[in-house]
């Protein structure tokens, strides 16, 4: 049984009040055993071991999780890769030329491959010598909660130890799902997994579903040259995300060559003989030769072996775990947070609801995660970011509502970027007086709205009015001037908006 990384001392120097320490310095009772080290695991050691609590991580792979090692920042990072793409292909436009061949720029896509692992091991060395800091024991291998609090962990070399929590977090996150009749074989059709790992980029994809993954491969890989068609089972694409937001994202996708399918009913697929690619049947008859497919059709939770027999931890019909607000489970002293729990499978959220839980544990005062206000951020082109009711559902919730959109192309700072697709929206409620109210939700889509959100997410969830907000001020010229403005309008008295 693999420990890593701790040094003795640290490893025992926390041990809970009536805790034991048995056995070749290695100590098997803490205060909280946390199953999983994604965001929501290392969150909830991190910050338990901030309050003074004694931890015990269990990660059968690497600490930092889906988030870190094969979804949020690889992404993001490939993403990058395209938007600099993007910027060098009309560096003419700003009258810089690169040669004198005058042609566009090249892609050697397992540079961009080398160097996104480099940013994930960087990250990853980071996370480790933090909870090494923290004085958190890190056990390598696969963690089973028994009953009692007992949590049993199998090393990758068989070996097995059982350690015991005076409370236990279950953090085992997820993993992508699939669907019949696309069973994933790794090299044409993947998940996001093995996407990520790509060394070449393939030149014509199937991406099935146009959710957050979904749009995010679709516009880095149409960034980079590959000729995209999406499939989305649902009428739109980006459910969830306020209609002109989805409206812009998919007009973009038009404009740029991105085939979108909506209503899509796919049937299967037929690899071709030679090896490469496959054809792609889906309606009635139809047929799409492609390279490779990408499956993003949503993420289950990963629960296999998470329980053994009698823990009173309940599942619910989709194998999500069960909590309360607080994220206790069915059993005393057994928690869940992140992905294993039917909350937004966001990295963020993990986090807070590691908060609620130590927080919980310690025996504070908590506010529960207020899910229908969490940010929402997707990083395609153009970005995505929101908190708080669509226009639809504020309607739909029974609000009088008022709404106003600011689009970036008024925007000087988008203007000057050369990236104006988009707009910021801000739902507010119409109080029986006819005044402006409450801010009920913000919505953006273009250039860097992913770090424009703070403001809009701050003003939803103080349950701020637009004249409370309206009164800040946004430096010019910058992006986040169209938040204030719109806001501003939402007064009645816009400086450039009506
Ligand atoms: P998702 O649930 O966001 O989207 C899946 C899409 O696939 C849906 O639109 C669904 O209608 C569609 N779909 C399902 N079955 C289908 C079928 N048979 N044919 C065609 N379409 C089908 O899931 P996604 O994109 O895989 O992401 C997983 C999770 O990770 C989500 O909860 C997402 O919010 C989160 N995530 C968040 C990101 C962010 O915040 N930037 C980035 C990536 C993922």
């Amino acid at each position: 049984m693999e420990v890593v990384p701790t040094a003795p001392e640290v490893a025992t120097q926390k041990t809970a009040p009536g805790g034991v320490d048995r056995g070749e310095g290695v100590q098997q009772r803490f205060d909280i055993v946390v199953i999983g080290g994604g965001p929501g695991g290392y969150a909830t050691a991190l910050y338990a071991s901030s309050a003074g609590l004694s931890v015990a991580v269990v990660e059968l792979d690497k600490v930092g999780g889906t988030c870190l090692h094969r979804g949020c920042v690889p992404a993001k990072e490939f993403l990058e890769t395209a938007a600099v793409h993007r910027t060098v292909t009309r560096s003419g436009e700003f009258g810089i030329t690169m040669g004198t061949d005058g042609g566009g720029p090249t892609l050697d896509f397992s540079v961009s491959q080398k160097r996104k692992q480099q940013v994930v091991e960087q990250l990853f060395m980071g996370l480790t010598g933090l909870l090494k800091g923290k004085g958190v024991t890190v056990f390598s291998g696969s963690g089973t909660l028994l009953p009692d609090h007992r949590v049993r962990i199998v090393g990758n070399d068989g070996s097995s130890t059982e350690i015991t929590g005076t409370d236990v977090v279950l953090a085992a996150g997820s993993v992508p799902r699939t669907i019949p009749g696309f069973d994933i074989d790794g090299t044409i059709v993947m998940t996001s997994d093995e996407f990520l790992s790509l060394e070449a980029l393939p030149e014509s994809v199937a991406v099935i579903g146009g959710g957050a993954i979904g749009c995010e491969f679709a516009s880095l890989l149409s960034d980079l040259g590959s000729t995209v068609t999406v499939f989305e089972a649902l009428p739109a694409i980006l459910n969830g995300c306020d209609d002109d937001v989805v409206r812009t994202v998919a007009r973009s996708f038009r404009k740029r060559g991105i085939d979108v399918k909506v209503d899509a009913r796919l049937q299967g697929h037929t690899p071709d003989p030679s090896g490469k690619g496959t054809v792609v049947s889906y309606e009635d008859g139809e047929k799409l030769a492609v390279d490779a497919v990408v499956v993003s059709v949503g993420r289950r939770p990963r629960t296999e072996g998470l329980l053994a027999q009698g823990t009173g931890v309940a599942v619910d019909d989709r194998e999500f775990v069960v909590t309360d607000e607080t994220m206790r489970t069915g059993a005393d002293g057994v928690w869940a947070v992140g992905d294993v729990v039917a909350t937004p499978q966001l990295a963020h959220v993990g986090f807070a609801e590691a908060i609620v839980v130590v927080k919980s544990i310690l025996g504070e005062p908590v506010v529960p995660v207020a899910y229908e206000r969490v940010p929402w951020a997707i990083y395609c082109h153009p970005e995505v970011a929101f908190a708080g009711l669509t226009e639809a559902a504020a309607r739909e919730a029974g609000y009088d509502v008022v709404v106003k959109k600011d689009p970036f192309g008024g925007n000087s700072r988008a203007r000057i970027i050369g990236d104006t697709e988009g707009m910021v929206k801000v739902v507010a409620e119409r109080r029986p007086d006819g005044a402006t109210g409450r801010i009920l939700g913000v919505h953006m889509v273009g250039p860097w709205v992913t770090e424009q959100l703070g403001a809009g997410y701050l003003a939803v969830n103080w349950e701020a009015t637009a004249d409370e907000v309206a009164q800040f001020i946004q430096p010019h010229p910058s992006l986040s001037e169209s938040f204030g403005e719109t806001v501003l309008a939402l007064t009645g008295r816009g400086l450039h908006l009506a």
